[in-house]
């Protein structure tokens, strides 16, 4: 099913820390349906601010056993969308939201026999929050390592719920905190979670014991140095999964090689969405599909327009494409034809790309 929006009403905006709130929205019984989510995926909501529609994804936090659909907003400088929501949203408003999306998540059962290790930072604990929990109560025979980077104290998003699940599965839980700022008196707990640090918190917490799955979530400075340590200590790839928080740098080649652009031409494009079709030239070196789409009228779905999310995700039924950047899709997904589709340029003549596959 391609992603939808439906207008949802909020039900609570709680307080988390001084800079986050987070947000449970109200799902009818008609919709319910459609807002069922995996673990560590998030929500895109759209709103018009200030005359500008704008849109930002954001996590949700809640365990799969919770029951309810919440996700963490925090308050980022000059963030307009963020001040928003921490500042003027209330119960009773309504948003647009977008069903689930993401792949940042597992699928774990009553039977699953796994070590989870996570790396987060910041907000970065929203889907981690979402992860960890359904993992600790779904999957009794499995265990979870979280190190968890904050400036102190006081910036520790969801501090009483992470110390819940601490007490209450004391044997299979093991919360680490790295402060940046304030001193927790024990140098391997302060500073920031970069590649040396990586390789001293696994010398102390993991030597010698099996890890299965490795997740990260937060800035990009920290989600290569723990994928990078964690690769070099012979952990497969495969086995290591990452969430951007923000629009990366540019940087190449991160997850794949993505082939240049070699050729210059225009090309006809056919774009399928929900078995519509909209048709346009489009030259190898302007705009991209997502926007060109945009423009002819076809109301294609997007969150980021970074190439980092996969909501414009579509493949290639004819022709070919090529990407500026990808931070999302895996190499197997590109092998099958996948493209971002914001980030995606035609590179044959004639080139249909599909939605709905
Ligand atoms: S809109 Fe996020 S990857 Fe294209």
């Amino acid at each position: 099913m391609n992603p939808t929006f439906n207008t949802l009403r909020v039900k609570e905006v709680r307080r988390e820390t001084e800079e986050c709130v987070s947000v449970l929205f109200d799902v009818t019984p008609e919709l319910q349906e459609q807002y069922i989510y995996k673990p560590g995926q998030y929500l895109t909501i759209k709103r018009e601010i200030n005359g500008e529609q704008l849109r930002r994804s954001y996590s949700i936090c809640a365990g799969l056993n919770d029951n309810e659909l919440r996700v963490a907003v925090k308050k980022v400088p000059e963030g307009r969308f963020s001040s928003f929501v921490n500042d003027t949203l209330k119960a009773g408003d309504t948003l647009e939201v977008m069903t689930p999306m993401g792949k940042f998540t597992t699928e774990v059962d009553a039977s699953t026999e796994k070590s989870f290790v996570f790396f987060a930072a910041g907000s970065g604990i929203t889907p981690v929050l979402s992860l960890v929990k359904t993992i600790l109560e779904t999957a009794p025979k499995s265990d979870v390592t979280l190190f968890y980077g904050n400036k102190g104290f006081d910036s520790i998003i969801f501090r009483e719920q992470l110390e819940e699940l601490k007490n209450k599965y004391m044997l299979r839980f093991r919360l680490v905190h790295i402060f940046s700022i304030e001193n927790l008196g024990n140098e391997l707990q302060n500073g920031f979670i970069l590649h040396e640090k990586v390789e001293k918190l696994h010398a102390a917490f993991l030597n010698g014991q099996t890890v299965d799955e490795v997740f990260i979530c937060g800035p990009e400075p920290m989600i290569f140095a723990v994928s990078e340590t964690f690769e070099k200590l012979g952990y497969p790839k495969e086995n290591i999964h990452f969430e951007l928080f923000t629009a990366p740098t540019q940087r190449e080649n991160v997850k794949l090689d993505i082939p240049q652009k070699q050729v210059q031409l225009n090309a006809n494009v056919k774009i399928i969405l929900d078995g519509e079709e909209t048709l346009l030239a489009l030259d190898t070196n302007g705009e991209s599909i997502l926007e060109a789409g945009h423009k002819a009228g076809a109301d294609l779905p997007f969150a980021c327009k970074g190439g980092v999310c996969c909501t414009c995700k579509a493949k290639i039924v004819e022709g070919s494409a090529s990407m500026d950047v990808n931070y999302a899709l895996e190499k197997d997904e590109v092998e099958a034809g996948y493209i971002l589709t914001c980030q995606a340029h035609p590179t044959s003549e004639k080139l249909v790309v599909s939605f709905d596959d």
